[in-house]
């Protein structure tokens, strides 16, 4: 069985699609079978990253033309296999949790060791749900303010997704589910949830509460210039403990470096080609700390 790694974001831009690509190549170079899938449903360039000029069939061919998975798979130079994103919107914007969990099913049974999913920024259902059926969750930050609070937002849309999902099975919680699914977001914390679902039903209370203890999430730092900015850790683990009740994990960072962005125009896989640089140092670091504290 693979295991299935999503890479999300709260604001767009933040590297999402250079990490999952890099953090691939240094898992292969390692040794391990890795699948890397663009599951950016409507901006798809991952393939960009790995040396192929083009994305291939996809998961769109997958879900809608019913073309077999392992004929959407390509070989990339960078040496892992991909399946390709689709840029078709509106094709992919309607897509249920049904076909969801088929496509994740279907990842998961392929024989590779991890299966890394490149996800779109921002909180539409098909991201967020994505990263709650994964099995290691990661989110890339910058330390940017607005990236900080994007970020929270992010995890507050998934973590409240992920409850909803689970008090639907119960009749007695439709009115809380409906304060849930409003992205007007009626709650301010998990607090609050807490208490309004304490009052009608103890026993799921204790469900959701650990639903809410056992998610974990990893975060990366990108494009870090300064080690001061490494404190934005700190100020975002205390938020998200505090308002959310979640613990996050400092998988690492990535420093700014030119040259990711000369790789990408030249459309070279950046690790590979690079292997000395910090970057990639960082990376092996990351992927160390993926597979002992995630
Ligand atoms: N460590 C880094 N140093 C320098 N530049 C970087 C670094 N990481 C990413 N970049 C630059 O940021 C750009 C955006 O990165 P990327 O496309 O991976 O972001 P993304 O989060 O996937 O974006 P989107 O939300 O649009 O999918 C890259 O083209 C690259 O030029
Ligand atoms: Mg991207």
């Amino acid at each position: 069985m693979a295991e299935i790694l999503a890479v999300a974001s709260g604001k767009g831009g933040v590297g999402k699609s250079f990490f999952s690509s890099n953090i691939s190549m240094s898992l292969k170079f390692a040794g391990n079978d890795v699948l890397l899938v663009d599951a950016d449903l409507g901006g798809a360039n991952t393939h960009d990253f790995i040396g192929l000029k083009v994305p291939g069939l996809g998961l769109y061919e997958f879900l809608k033309d019913k073309v077999d998975i392992n004929n959407v798979i390509t070989k990339s130079p960078a040496g892992i296999d991909f399946i390709g994103g689709s840029s078709d919107v509106l094709g992919m914007a309607h897509i249920t949790n049904f076909e969801k969990l088929k496509v994740l099913n279907k990842l998961k049974k392929l024989d590779y060791k991890y299966v890394f999913l490149d996800l779109g920024a921002g909180t539409s259902f098909n991201t967020v749900d994505f990263f709650n059926f994964a099995d290691k969750k990661i989110m890339l930050m910058n330390a940017e303010p607005t990236s900080l609070e994007n970020s929270y937002g992010f995890l507050k849309v998934a973590l409240y997704r992920k409850i909803e999902l689970h008090l639907r099975k119960f009749r007695e919680m439709s009115d809380i589910c409906k304060k849930l699914h409003s992205k007007s977001m009626q709650f301010p914390n998990i607090s609050s949830i807490y208490t309004e679902i304490g009052v009608v039903n103890t026993k799921i209370l204790e469900e959701v509460q650990e639903i809410v203890d056992s998610y974990k999430v990893g975060i990366v730092l990108n494009v870090i210039r300064t080690r001061k900015e490494l404190n934005v850790f700190y100020g975002f683990e205390s938020v998200t403990k505090k308002y959310l009740g979640i613990d996050i994990e400092k998988l690492g960072f990535m420093p700014y470096d030119i040259s990711v962005s000369e790789s990408i125009k030249l459309m070279k896989p950046f690790y590979l080609n690079n292997l000395k640089s910090d970057v990639s140092r960082c990376l092996d670091d990351i992927r160390s700390h993926i597979l002992t504290k995630l």
